[in-house]
């Protein structure tokens, strides 16, 4: 039997930060299930059967046997921390305010936050390192709304989430900020309770808080943070990066109007910055008519999936005289091609809940920067820009640009 091959946990090729390795390719071609050995900072070495085709990807993602909870550190409050009836009856009390109602409601909010760091980058001047004035700020910003962080608390709150999310210090030092934060949601839940204000945090104090403990409520603070964070400050610092080097496609992004939401889920569906989706099985199961095993992990490839010439585009959504999309060579970044669907924001019962609020912070953002900065570039060569490939969430670590 043959050693099985090593996966890093990123999923990345090291030829091109934006490409899946060649073996998440191959997988697809294969008939049998891979397994796989990943490295990970966080779980350790583990074995895996690895995932990359679209519908084996969808097809796992949609099975709840296979279940977040062994696969992730459990947190009170934390959505992915759930599986069953447990995560239906939580998820049922945030889903009304994740709707795109909601997420149009918020883009007068979403305008004024894009504003203000599109001020501090011109401030900065220069040089300016996108990912610090314009890419964390805004997703941060936003969650301040969502949760009703005090005007005054925000910069403070800024540098926490800042530190908190940080990849670069110790696994002590960030520690000791998440604890810093959730001390912090616990005085906000707090607040709530006295006064429920009226965003995300407190209608379900108002409305769900004699169901929830304290430490659930302040849990699902610390949830909307982590997963409305990082994934917002990567793809925008990601589609930014790639946007830079494809001149073409930023200028349709930034003098068309009309292509935005398109040209916006296709960076999604390129960027793909929660790459791997990890799994455990609570009892075997068959996918594509092979055993996965009680206890066995399985990682799904978004990344590779979302280029996978299987998967469906949307033309039958569309109007019946639009042509099909034609062109299946899904490496290539294309902002008008005819929306492919994508599993950039997952699939089944933990499907991204707020991808309608994602879609609505990119597409101000992104025409908004290149707008106000027409002659943007790269202060830095393309091939010295410092991507996180390693991780479970991609993005660009720092991003000099000058204009
Ligand atoms: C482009 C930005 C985003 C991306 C790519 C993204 C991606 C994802 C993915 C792939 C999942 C499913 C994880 C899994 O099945 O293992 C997920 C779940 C989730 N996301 Fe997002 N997300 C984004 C933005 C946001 C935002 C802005 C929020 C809210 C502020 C948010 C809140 C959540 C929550 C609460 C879950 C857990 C849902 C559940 O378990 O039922 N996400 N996201």
């Amino acid at each position: 039997m043959t050693e099985p091959h090593s996966l890093p946990i990123g999923g990345r090729a090291d030829t091109c930060p934006f490409a899946p390795t060649a073996e998440l390719y191959d997988a697809q071609k294969d008939d049998e299930l891979r397994r796989v050995k990943v490295p990970s900072p966080l779980l350790g070495e583990f074995d895996a059967v690895v995932v990359s085709r679209y519908d084996d990807v969808k097809s796992v993602l949609a099975d709840d046997r296979l279940r977040m909870g062994g696969a992730m550190p459990y947190q009170a409050g934390n959505l992915l921390s759930y599986d069953g009836a447990e995560h239906t009856r939580l998820r049922r009390m945030l889903t009304g305010s994740f709707t795109t109602k909601r997420a149009r409601e918020l883009r007068p909010s979403i305008e004024r936050v894009v504003a203000s760091a599109l001020d501090a980058v011109a401030e900065e001047g220069p040089g300016a390192d996108l990912v610090r004035v314009f890419c964390a700020p805004i997703p941060t910003l936003v969650i301040c709304e969502l949760l009703g962080v005090p005007y005054t608390d925000r910069e403070e709150f800024q540098r926490r989430t800042a530190a908190a999310l940080d990849f670069d210090v110790s696994r002590e030092v960030q520690m000791e900020k998440a604890a810093e934060m959730e001390a912090y949601m616990a005085g906000l839940v707090a607040r709530h309770k006295e006064a429920p204000g009226d965003n995300v945090l407190g209608r379900v104090v108002r409305d769900f808080g004699d169901q929830l403990s304290d430490s659930e409520l302040a849990g699902i603070g610390n949830m909307l943070l982590i997963a409305g964070h990082e994934t917002i400050a990567s793809t925008l610092s990601a589609s930014i990066a790639l946007l830079l080097q494809h001149p073409d496609q930023l200028e349709i992004v930034r003098d068309d109007p009309s292509a935005t939401d398109g040209a916006v889920e296709e960076l999604l569906r390129y960027t793909a910055p929660a790459t791997i989706l990890p799994r455990q099985a609570s009892g075997p199961i068959r996918v594509r008519g092979q055993e996965i095993r009680e206890g066995e992990r399985v990682v799904a490839s978004v990344l590779a999936a979302n280029r996978d010439v299987a998967s469906p585009d949307r033309s039958q959504d569309q109007e019946p005289q639009e042509e099909a999309d034609a062109d299946t060579d899904l490496d290539r970044l294309d902002v008008r091609r005819p929306p492919r669907r994508h599993l950039t924001f997952g699939f089944g019962p933990h499907q991204c809940l707020g991808q309608q609020l994602a879609r609505m912070e990119l597409r101000v953002a992104l025409p908004a920067l290149f707008t106000r900065f027409p002659t943007l570039r790269t202060a830095v060569p393309h091939e010295k820009l410092d991507y996180r490939t390693n991780a479970l969430v991609f993005g660009v670590n720092s991003l000099p640009v000058t204009w």
